[in-house]
């Protein structure tokens, strides 16, 4: 019911009275008396008159469920949405659900991690509020080599949703680090549960630095967050919900033809490895190529000394430029 009066407070604009609310959505004028208090607890602004009924002032830049149904596309396939005020990681706590089967697809948020995990066994700082904090459950038909391709599709996603809502510039170091100005603002981890021919379910946990004015000193010369490089506060429901539209989108096509052509001249065109000279860290071992092009199957064409060309996939290598991080 609360999404309901969201939706008609958010498409009317105008004051909606108590008496209207409870004779469209059935429900007794005290219900609606209650659901707006809690919206207002949620950190909505809504002006209650009397004889004219509720209008709303501000939406809450909180991350609260209403407020992501509210900015999701009609008939999202992330109807379940679980928000925690704080869990050890949102990708663990995303394969405890399915392990329970307590979710078939959905999304999983917390407002703070307590053991955020990175690539390569990597802690990911997860601090309370600041941050978009988000894992995706999936349970894609399609066979498990092909599943890598939906770190670079959410990648992509949440770049293009940088750069819709805040006008930035956004690269993407492949497979799955966002960056701007030299510094890393996302990174994806994907892990899944599957048999040799069959994906139990897929898990894309993406971090996005959002409102954070200082990092600790081990992470300040390679991080930055979208408050940093705006000077201003950056609504997270907005960028989360970017974020989860654009994925869907390109989550559908992919589900038809399980590649990335669709999407790859876009993705190459946001990618930073293009042209670059590289180090490339196999099993500790460091070699240098030139980066060519991320492929439709989501390698990265490399060009090695020898003049030769190869493809690298990222469950095997660590990248970076020659002259340091990017
Ligand atoms: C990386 O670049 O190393 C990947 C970072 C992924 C962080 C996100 S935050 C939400 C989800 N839960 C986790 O524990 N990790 C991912």
């Amino acid at each position: 019911m609360r999404d309901k009066i969201l939706q008609t407070l958010k498409t009317t604009k105008e004051y909606v009275s108590g008496e209207w609310l409870s004779e469209t959505l059935g429900v007794s004028r005290t219900a609606i008396w209650k659901a707006i208090h809690k919206l207002k607890d949620e950190g909505y602004e809504i002006e209650a008159v009397p004889n004219r009924g509720y209008r709303l002032i501000m939406e809450t830049a909180d991350l609260v469920e209403s407020a992501i149904r509210l900015h999701l596309n009609q008939g999202s396939r992330f109807a379940t949405i679980k928000v925690y005020e704080s869990v050890d990681s949102t990708n663990s706590e995303a394969k405890r659900m399915k392990v329970n089967k307590k979710m078939e697809e959905g999304l999983i948020i917390a407002k703070e991690q307590t053991a955020g995990k990175g690539r390569r066994g990597k802690y990911w700082a997860s601090v309370k509020d600041e941050g978009i904090w988000a894992s995706l459950v999936l349970v894609p038909d399609i066979p498990p080599m092909r599943a890598s391709m939906l770190t670079l599709i959410a990648g992509l996603s949440v770049a293009m949703a940088i750069e819709d809502k805040t006008g930035l510039g956004v690269g993407i170091k492949w497979p799955n680090d966002l960056v701007i100005s030299g510094k890393k603002v996302c990174g994806v981890l994907t892990e899944m549960s599957t048999e040799a021919d069959y994906i139990h379910h897929v898990v894309v946990g993406v971090g996005i630095n959002v409102n954070q004015t200082i990092f600790d000193t081990s992470l300040n010369h390679i991080a930055t967050s979208l408050k940093i490089e705006l000077g201003r506060n950056v609504n997270r429901v907005e960028i989360l919900c970017g974020f989860l539209n654009h994925f869907e989108s390109l989550y559908e096509k992919f589900l038809k033809i399980m590649d990335l052509s669709f999407m790859i001249d876009r993705y190459n065109n946001m990618c930073i490895n293009v042209d670059q000279e590289l180090r490339i860290i196999e099993h500790g071992k460091t070699k240098e190529a030139t980066g060519i092009k991320v492929t439709s199957q989501g390698g990265l064409m490399v060009r090695n000394k020898e003049g030769d060309t190869e493809i690298i996939y990222a469950g095997d290598v660590s990248i970076r430029g020659i002259n340091g991080y990017v």
